[in-house]
């Protein structure tokens, strides 16, 4: 294992403010977004749309990292071009997500456990020479005001990342390990703190546990914040705070970034909750973003699977990079989302 490899590759995704694209949405999450803009999942629709991404003039400015779904890691644009290639060529790092999805835990109703640890060895080296650098697994921790989650429910995710996070620094790929507790339901930001701090703890022992090293790894995590359907939503300042406290309470500074997920987020949310959290002032590991939905809404939403849209898509997908790649620096402000419409 070559440490300093891997984390030379987590510290070039983050490098100078940038940040990933989450493009990883497996066959039933992306026929989802589709079908809020009425496109059919084709294949040749789901590659179209990732074209349009990858190709857009200008992100290798913010984006140090791509992550792909395996369809479209095999996939390339119209023109023959395998998508892993252009994204290297550009500067930006491809990865891969390597989970198999979330499925129910057996006898523990509601919540879930992440599936794909199976014959991963095997089909990391297979991604390896497709061209990723990089990996993801994402476990899913529900949390309700009471009895969510349990113990178990935590330790079997956690214990999971950590065989992976293994398996991948094996074999020379650096991991994303996302643990990402919910922002589904009513509970207030206390709740998602004190949760969050003990996955995170939990996580990181485990890791530990598995001699998963911390400099070659990047975490995923959520940020914390309220339920969505809490009657008190927070400010963004009160979610920095919360967040930039949790974190330094239980992530090793070996760790060299912290790349969130935004997790249902607005678009513009993320964003300013990404900034005040860079303003909280200095932390050991750089603070960036690994959005899928808060860089893909607007784009989706501009598109709408038709060609003639596709110039102004790009336009909005590069400003929502350049507006999460100033938020990492903590120089981004809400004026300016009126300047660019
Ligand atoms: P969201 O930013 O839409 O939460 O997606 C990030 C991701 O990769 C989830 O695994």
């Amino acid at each position: 294992m070559n440490i300093d490899e891997l984390n030379s590759t987590a510290r070039a995704i983050v490098a100078q403010h940038k940040g990933i694209l989450a493009a990883d949405e497996s066959g039933p999450t992306i026929k989802k977004r589709f079908d809020a803009i009425a496109l059919e999942s084709s294949e040749e629709n789901r590659r179209r749309y990732r074209e349009l991404l990858f190709t857009t003039d200008g992100i290798e400015q913010y984006l140090g990292g791509v992550i792909l779904y395996d369809e479209t890691m095999r996939q390339g644009t119209a023109d023959g071009r395998p998508f892993p290639d252009l994204l290297s060529k550009r500067g930006i790092i491809p990865g891969i997500k390597v989970d198999q999805g979330a499925k129910a835990l057996a006898l523990y109703p509601q919540e879930k456990i992440t599936e794909g640890l199976d014959g991963l060895r095997e089909r990391l080296a297979e991604y390896k020479r497709l061209g990723a650098r990089f990996a993801k697994w994402r476990a899913v921790i529900e949390i309700d005001e009471r009895d969510l989650p349990t113990l178990y429910c935590i330790r079997a995710n956690v214990h999971a990342l950590a065989r992976y996070a293994a398996l991948c620094q094996e074999a020379g790929i650096l991991p994303i390990v996302e643990p990402e507790v919910l922002m589904d339901g009513a509970h207030g930001i206390e709740r998602c703190e004190a949760i969050t701090s003990h996955v995170l703890e939990e996580l990181f022992a485990a890791l530990d546990a598995h001699r998963v090293v911390f400099e070659g790894i990047l975490l995923k995590p959520n940020m914390v914040i309220p339920g969505m359907k809490c009657a008190r939503q927070a400010q963004a300042r009160e979610v920095a705070a919360a967040t930039a406290r949790c974190l330094s309470r239980y992530v090793p500074a070996a760790v060299p970034g912290i790349v969130f997920l935004s997790g249902g987020q607005s678009a513009q949310e993320a964003t300013e909750n990404l900034n005040a959290i860079n303003r909280t002032g200095t932390h050991p590991w750089a603070l960036s973003f690994s959005y899928g939905r808060a860089l893909q809404a607007p784009v989706l939403a501009a598109w709408k699977g038709q060609e003639g849209n596709a110039k102004q898509a790009q336009k909005d997908f590069l400003l929502r990079c350049r507006l999460n790649s100033l938020a990492c620096a903590g120089k981004y402000d809400n004026n300016m989302e009126k300047e660019a419409a």
